[in-house]
């Protein structure tokens, strides 16, 4: 069965952690969701890990309209949750909702996420208020990097809190707490009645979100830009590097293809 933004918003009260990773594609997407992941997230961190960039800010709604049709097509169980791209957070709550009707209507994604705290609570109402299930994303926020000097740990206890409510109090079902230290992850996980969904953020979340390709250990340069808060699962470039590097062996010294 489908876990719904409702049924999503309950789970805090199961007590069970909620599992959360990214997904840019088909067959990742089916993977995921094969595996029972909760929730996967369409990120805007597509721009990093996929097509390569320093920041989400050049990802567009075309793009990651493209992407999330592919991978809600492969979630037959997992709720899919879209980043509004930059700059449709920022633009306010008609642009917003513009942009978010785009994204369910032509992906059945089932939400999207919105970065911002109180500063985007009148767009989280009126996205909300169209019908739109929305997710919030404060602490650390990627499409803000170049006001922020860089991607810090976010420690203002008394602001972030204050984000957190006003987050809530626009109709959000959860939200996303990036790069904050663990205790104001904490507090904020005891003050709101939905679920905090961690990344860089300690263990006390009600649950975890993490980046595919990090947990994969899938990228162009190893290690280098991959955050320190990440946990490597695999290791894909190396996986991938010793596959191709043998078939190109193969290839070359007539073994493959096997003669008939
Ligand atoms: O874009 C993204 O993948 C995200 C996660 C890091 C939470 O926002």
């Amino acid at each position: 069965m489908k876990l719904t933004p409702p049924k999503f918003r309950e789970l805090k009260q199961s007590g069970r952690k909620i599992v959360v990773l990214t997904a840019y594609d088909f067959p990742s997407a089916a993977i995921l969701d094969a595996c029972g992941v909760d929730a996967i997230l369409v990120g805007d961190s597509l721009g990093n890990v996929v097509q390569g960039r320093q920041t989400t800010l050049p990802v567009t709604l075309d793009q990651i309209i493209y992407h999330a049709e592919m991978v809600a097509r492969a979630a037959s169980h997992a709720l899919v949750i879209v980043d509004l791209p930059f700059p449709f957070c920022q633009l306010g709550p008609k642009a917003a909702t513009k942009a978010a009707a785009r994204i369910l209507k032509e992906t059945l994604a089932d939400a999207v996420k919105i970065e911002g705290g109180a500063n985007r609570a009148a767009t989280i109402a009126a996205v909300v208020e169209a019908g739109i299930p929305v997710i919030g994303h404060c602490g650390l926020l990627p499409q803000d990097v170049h006001r922020l000097g860089g991607y810090v740990v976010q420690r203002d206890q008394e602001r972030l809190l204050a984000d957190v409510a006003a987050v809530e109090s626009a109709g959000a079902f959860g939200v996303v707490l990036e790069c904050v230290t663990a205790d104001i992850a904490t507090e904020a996980t005891k003050k709101v009645g939905i679920p905090t969904i961690g990344i860089g953020a300690g263990p006390h979340c009600d649950g975890q979100v993490l980046v595919f390709h990090d947990l994969l250990g899938f990228s162009a340069e190893g290690d280098a830009k991959v955050p320190r808060y990440v946990k490597r699962y695999a290791d894909l470039r190396q996986t991938i590097g010793d596959a191709v590097k043998q078939y190109a062996e193969e290839v070359q010294n007539g073994t493959f293809p096997n003669p008939r």
